[in-house]
């Protein structure tokens, strides 16, 4: 992130002597990206490397991920993530349902908290997850981070954790990217501040409590998913969250969508306006992450605020509904839905949609919504996607046509 943040003890000078703890020296580690030459920070351990594993790495019988559909026709696809079911803890249940070559789209909806010794880490991939139900605390070796609903977390790879939940179950999208995640670097000046024409502030995230270091040996198993979801068990022998300081640009915060600030103009605007995120090297790579929400539509008398159909040749599209109000396809989604459509075939609102619009001119939308566009890369649904689908979506526009749809 543009922000460099240091918390706890760390040297003044990197890579030199340093007591973080009376006579014990502390020992560096460089969490970092693109190489040597991309964000990353220093991590002052206590008195151990994060490298000394007591057991031999064990690959479990345990998946993250689910084979993509094989010859599967192009289709738009509504997936009802509302009803999958919620089990088990964050670390051990995630169902993917759209798969590329730098985004994964998960779902999980955990119902318990894992246990203490237990750690997760994404060892491929940065996440992004948006929080539709739940609260509780995203536990790492750089803090502890409360989060609840409506919030964005976004977590680096590599990052080390446990999800505390304070609420009986929880509900999550998750978007893991190749990438790291961070504000769309169009909205930032060259010092890395967020302009002040940005729908983003970039001081408005919330960052990891820091800690004291745990200084305890035992046995700690760190769940490390690599090579497209599998799971291999790191044991090491001392508490992970040993850091007596750290600083740097990389590490997991909070973001909530309500501090996403929309940007209206007197005509309907098209999506980037309303981009929170950012991977890759948009628009030739990697993916943005957009947030619909409240705001004024056009107060243009003429305007539409429903949108255009739109064939967007280099993007495929992923939508997550947090509520239903979006009018452009009221009646088909429910909280929790998630559309995609693919670069190949345009999609619209449905029906009298845009006519419905009209009365919306210049008033406040109170819609919800999480939007992933891809560049020049496509996504594939999923075995475990297909589970959830409406096999009727790609005739929804026909049947809104019919009047058989209400709308
Ligand atoms: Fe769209």
């Amino acid at each position: 992130m543009s922000l460099i943040v240091k918390r706890g003890d760390v040297p003044k000078t990197p890579h030199t002597e340093f007591y973080g703890r009376k006579n014990i020296l502390s020992l560096e580690e460089i969490h970092g990206t693109y190489g040597f030459s991309g964000a990353f920070s220093r991590k002052m351990h206590l008195c151990r490397y994060p490298t000394i594993q007591v057991e031999k790495p064990k690959l479990l019988p345990l998946s993250l991920s689910s084979p993509v559909l094989q010859n599967a026709p192009l289709s738009p696809y509504h997936i009802l993530t509302g009803k999958i079911p919620y089990h088990g803890v964050f670390e051990r249940s995630r169902h993917s349902l759209l798969k590329g070559t730098s985004a994964v789209i998960s779902v999980s909806k955990p119902e318990q908290t894992g246990k203490d010794d237990e750690f997760f880490r994404n060892a491929e991939m940065h996440e992004c997850l948006f929080v539709q139900e739940g609260n509780g605390v995203l536990a790492s070796e750089y803090g502890e981070l409360k989060f609840k609903e409506k919030q964005y977390i976004v977590i680096p790879k590599g990052t080390t954790y446990q999800f505390r939940l304070l609420s009986p179950r929880a509900f999550f999208l998750i978007i893991e990217s190749l990438y790291p995640i961070r504000f769309a670097p169009h909205y930032l000046n060259s010092e890395g501040q967020a302009t002040l024409m940005s729908p983003v502030v970039e001081t408005e995230i919330t960052l990891p409590e820091f800690q004291e270091p745990r200084d305890v040996l035992g046995k700690f198993s760190i769940l490390s998913k690599h090579n497209g979801g599998r799971v291999t068990q790191i044991v090491l022998g001392h508490h992970p969250f040993d850091l007596v300081g750290w600083e740097g640009a990389l590490y997991p915060f909070v973001f909530d969508s309500a501090d996403h600030h929309s940007i209206a103009r007197e005509i309907h605007t098209a999506p980037p306006v309303r981009q929170t995120f950012q991977a890759g090297n948009a628009p030739h790579s990697g993916f943005s992450i957009c947030t619909f929400r409240a705001q004024i539509e056009g107060w243009n008398p003429k305007d539409v605020p429903a949108p255009y159909a739109h064939y967007n040749v280099d993007s495929d599209e992923m939508m997550f509904f947090s509520n239903t109000t979006y009018g452009a396809r009221t009646g088909i989604v429910e909280p929790g839905s998630i559309t995609f459509h693919p670069a190949g075939l345009p999609h619209s609102p449905h029906g009298d949609a845009a006519k419905k619009s009209f009365k919306a001119r210049g008033k406040l939308s109170d819609y919800l919504a999480v939007m992933l566009d891809t560049f020049f890369e496509s996504l594939s649904p999923t075995q475990e996607a297909q589970k959830f689908c409406d096999p009727q979506y790609p005739l929804s526009w026909a049947k809104a046509e019919k009047g058989t749809v209400p709308i």
